[in-house]
C-alpha cells in the first residue's frame, strides 16, 4: 500500500503543528530549576529562528520511525523537538557571514540580519544546548538506559563526526582555508545533513528498543534519505526560485561549492536521488505496511519544491 500524497502531508502537517506547540513551550519565558534568567533579547533571537517556519521534516521522522515501534508520540514530540533545536542552531550558524553569509531563511531575514552576529551566533548555542536538555528529561522514555544512548547518538550525529565536521569539510571544499581541495561529495553531505537526518530515523530504533536488524534497516534508510535530501537541496539551488525556497537560490554557484550537481550534472544528480530512493526503500522492506509512511517520506524529499 502507498500512502496518498495528501494524507501524507497531513500527516506532516499535524506533526509540524505539533512540533511548533512542544518547542513554543521549551523556549516560553518560564525558568527551569538551576536557570538564574532567561535574557529576552537571547529568548526572543531564539524563538525567531525556531517558531513559526519550517518543513520540521526531522521531528516527522523521529514520530513515524517511533510509530512503527508504537513509542508514545508525546515522547517522540520531545525527542523530535531536541532534534529541530540542533537542526535551527546549524542554520542559524550557517547563515553567518563567516560561513554561507546568508539574507534569507524561511522566507524571513535570516537571525543575524534581524539582530546581529553575537547574538546569532549565542542564540544558536542556546538552542545546541537547549537540545540536550531535552533528550535526557524523564518524559522521553522510563529507562535511563535509552535516554543516554538516545543522547549520545544526538552527540555523534551533531558533532564532530557528524554535522560540525560536515560543515568544516562543506566550507575547506569552497577553498575557504587556501588552496581547494579535492571534495568527497558524499562524505562531506553524510556529515552535514546526513547525520542529523539519520539521527530521526534510528531515533525511533532506539526509544522502540528495536531488535538489531531493525535497528540496521532504520540506519540504513536514514543514510539514503540523508544523501537524496541534500542532493535534492543542491538541486533546489540550481533549479528552485527564492520565493518558493524562502532561502536564496543560485547560492552555492555563487560560493563555489562542490555538489553532486557539479560533479555529475543535473541528470546526473537526479539519477542519483532515484537510485538513494530505491535504496531507502528496499531497507523498509522488513518492516511491512508499517514502513509506508517513511517510504512516502522519502518520495516527498525527492520531490520538494521547497
Ligand atoms: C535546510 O534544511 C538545510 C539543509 C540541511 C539543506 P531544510 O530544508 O529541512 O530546512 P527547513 O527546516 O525546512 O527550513
Ligand atoms: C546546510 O547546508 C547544512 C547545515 C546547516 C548543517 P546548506 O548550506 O546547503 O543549507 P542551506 O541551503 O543554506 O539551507
Ligand atoms: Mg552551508
Ligand atoms: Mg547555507
Ligand atoms: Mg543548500
Amino acid at each position: 500500500m502507498t500512502i496518498a500524497a495528501a494524507d501524507f502531508a497531513q500527516r506532516l502537517d499535524r506533526t509540524a503543528e505539533d512540533t511548533e506547540a512542544v518547542l513554543a513551550k521549551l523556549l516560553s519565558d518560564t525558568l527551569l530549576s538551576d536557570e538564574i534568567a532567561r535574557p529576552k533579547r537571547l529568548m526572543d533571537a531564539m524563538r525567531y529562528s525556531t517558531l513559526g517556519g519550517g518543513k520540521r521534516l526531522r521531528p516527522f521522522l523521529v514520530v513515524e520511525s517511533s510509530a512503527v515501534f508504537g513509542v508514545p508520540r508525546d515522547a517522540a514530540l520531545l525527542a523530535g523537538a531536541a532534534l529541530e533545536c540542533i537542526h535551527c542552531y546549524s542554520l542559524i550558524h550557517d547563515d553567518l557571514p563567516a560561513m554561507d553569509n546568508s539574507d534569507l531563511r524561511r522566507g524571513r531575514p535570516t537571525l543575524h540580519k534581524k539582530t546581529d552576529d553575537a547574538t546569532a551566533i549565542l542564540a544558536g548555542d542556546g538552542l545546541l544546548t537547549l537540545a540536550f536538555d531535552i533528550v535526557t528529561r524523564d518524559e522521553i522514555h522510563k529507562d535511563p538506559t535509552v535516554r543516554l544512548l538516545l543522547t549520545r547518538a544526538l552527540a555523534r550525529a551533531s558533532g564532530i563526526g557528524g554535522m560540525v565536521g560536515g560543515q568544516m569539510l562543506d566550507l575547506a571544499g569552497e577553498g575557504r582555508f587556501g588552496d581547494r581541495e579535492p571534495v568527497d561529495v558524499a562524505r562531506l553531505q553524510q556529515m552535514k545533513t546526513g547525520a542529523l537526518l539519520r539521527y530521526g530515523c534510528i531515533a525511533g530504533a532506539i526509544l522502540g528498543q528495536s531488535t538489531q536488524q531493525q535497528y540496521q534497516a532504520l540506519d540504513d534508510y536514514g543514510r539514503a534519505l540523508g544523501e537524496a535530501f541534500q542532493i535534492a537541496d543542491d538541486l533546489l539551488d540550481v533549479e528552485g526560485d527564492a520565493a518558493a525556497l524562502g532561502k536564496p537560490a543560485g547560492a552555492d554557484a555563487a560560493l563555489g561549492k562542490t555538489t553532486f550537481v557539479t560533479q555529475l550534472g543535473i541528470d546526473g544528480a537526479k539519477q542519483r536521488v532515484r537510485d538513494l530512493l530505491a535504496r531507502a526503500d528496499s531497507a523498509l522492506a522488513i518492516f511491512g505496511a508499517k514502513g509506508d509512511v517513511l517510504k512516502a517520506t522519502s518520495r516527498f524529499v525527492a520531490e520538494r519544491k521547497s
